[in-house]
């Protein structure tokens, strides 16, 4: 399956919403005064679980959702990018396809489309990338962890792959789109991008990284999967929380490597120093309470324990955003990580062998998960405490936060019978104590596995 192209369907084949594409369509028209040549589509994502280790090296456990960015698309002889929103909050960007910046300062819709262009560009070595005349449509909430800014990077890139005639395998593209997002700044793993392009209807995944890998995970009948945005938007280009985790962690590596007499310039994350000390996942948890100390370490410490230079530090581990940091919480980071990744692969677990008690055994893990995200990761709010809260007493079996955090959503998992009770108990506690009833229908809703990224063809 990853080693296939995305597919290429025909709109009048497929079971989409021609109304949306119509209305897509009469805009583009309205914009460039001719038809689109092909839409190219690339779903959001909800995490179960495995929140904050994808860059760490580990595996988790993702589904698509229904909502998506599509763009329509006619290629042009000429070099011209030109880009327009349905979104009338969005204005429209032009700019020479071969030569633009990214401007990381700015994080503006049009940049996450140059991130997915540049990436396309450079990875299919194109020298005359064709123009192109874009139409983008979103349905994705933004800035609410459900990767509306990977299926942005993820769709431009694949229109481009699609408008110069060319085709790679889904586990290239994905890859090469979880490198090219970084473009934007934030040090994100490979987890949105795999499951936007890798996804199937009916099946949540578990994806694994270097290299890539992915792996159907049937998730048990009688239960829904909800989702719920605290309203809170978090962007997490904006500041320097996301990347500061991501250095905390790489810090929390190299220490302990240094501590384990390992060559620590030479580990690339948790995960690789788990493979190089030849331990189990169980046993790193021992390892991060021998090594690492519950305050905060300062930046000097740190540079005295590895035995470097402050500048060297800023080369060895840091990012351009994270060069202000003073000190940094290593133990907490490490033990969110490793407890995560097991978690995970518990889920997975009882995913296969689908005990009595399965749904039960789910629930468990996803609050631990949040408790863990809360307390140790330091990624959630109060909000979206109160919110997942609400959703266990509200009936749901497990809920926790999903994606970067810091505000957006929660996923609940609520057994099928009380689904209706859940959404109006949450509905009254939330959105209408906070005065938020207008938004609920986008905010609040059940949802399943969806399909992954693709091209559609008018017939
Ligand atoms: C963002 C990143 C992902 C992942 C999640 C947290 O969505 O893009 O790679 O790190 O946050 O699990």
């Amino acid at each position: 399956m990853a080693d296939q192209p995305p597919p290429v369907r025909f709109l009048t084949d497929t079971k989409i919403d021609q109304e949306r594409y119509s209305k897509i369509k009469e805009k583009f028209v309205k914009k460039y005064n001719c038809e689109p040549q092909f839409y190219a589509r690339a779903p959001g994502r909800v995490n179960l679980i495995g929140e904050h280790i994808d860059y760490c090296g580990y595996g988790v456990l993702p589904m698509a959702i229904e909502q998506d960015v599509v763009i329509a698309v006619c290629a042009t002889s000429d070099s011209k990018l030109s880009l327009s929103n349905t979104h009338e909050k969005y204005c429209d960007f032009e700019c020479s396809v071969g030569e633009f910046e990214i401007d990381k300062s700015q994080p503006d819709w049009h940049n996450y489309v140059l991130c997915g262009v540049k990436g396309m560009t450079e990875f299919l070595t194109l020298t005359n990338p064709v123009g192109m005349q874009c139409v983008v449509d979103g349905c994705v909430p933004s800035s609410a962890g459900l990767s509306s800014s990977s299926a942005l990077v993820c769709c431009a890139a694949l229109a481009t792959m699609q408008a110069n005639n060319q085709s790679r395998s889904k586990r290239e593209v994905a890859d090469m789109c979880a490198s090219c997002e970084r473009y934007i700044g934030t040090q994100g793993g490979g987890m949105d991008q795999a499951i936007s392009f890798m996804a199937r209807p009916g099946t949540a995944k578990k994806i694994d990284f270097n290299p890539l890998r992915e792996e159907d995970v049937c998730l048990p009948e009688g239960v829904a999967f909800v989702i719920s945005n605290s309203c809170v938007e978090k962007n997490k280009a904006a500041t320097s929380d996301f990347n500061t985790r991501v250095v905390e962690c790489r810090l929390a590596m190299q220490v302990i490597a240094k501590s384990e007499g390992l060559t620590w310039r030479e580990c690339k994350n948790l995960a690789d120093l788990q493979n190089k000390l030849k331990l189990r996942l169980q046993d790193m948890d021992d390892l991060v309470q021998k090594h690492l100390h519950k305050e905060k370490y300062t930046k000097k410490e740190v540079c005295e324990i590895l035995g470097v230079s402050a500048e060297e530090l800023a080369e060895t581990s840091l990012s351009a955003n994270t060069l202000h940091v003073e000190s940094f919480c290593l133990y907490q980071r490490a033990r969110h990580v490793y407890s995560e990744a097991l978690r995970v692969e518990e889920f997975q677990q009882v995913c296969k062998d689908v005990p009595s008690d399965a749904a039960i055994k789910l629930g468990k893990l996803m609050n631990q998960s949040h408790e863990s995200c809360s307390k140790w990761y330091e990624c959630s709010c109060t909000q979206l405490d109160d919110l997942v809260n609400l959703c266990i007493q509200s009936g749901a079996i497990g809920s926790r936060l999903t994606g970067a955090g810091w505000g957006g959503c929660a996923v609940s998992m609520v057994p099928s019978p009380q689904l209706t009770q859940f959404l109006e108990k949450v509905k009254d506690g939330y959105y209408m104590a906070r005065k938020l009833e207008s938004v609920v229908i986008e905010a609040l809703f059940a949802t399943q596995p969806g399909d992954g990224a693709a091209i559609y063809l008018p017939s």
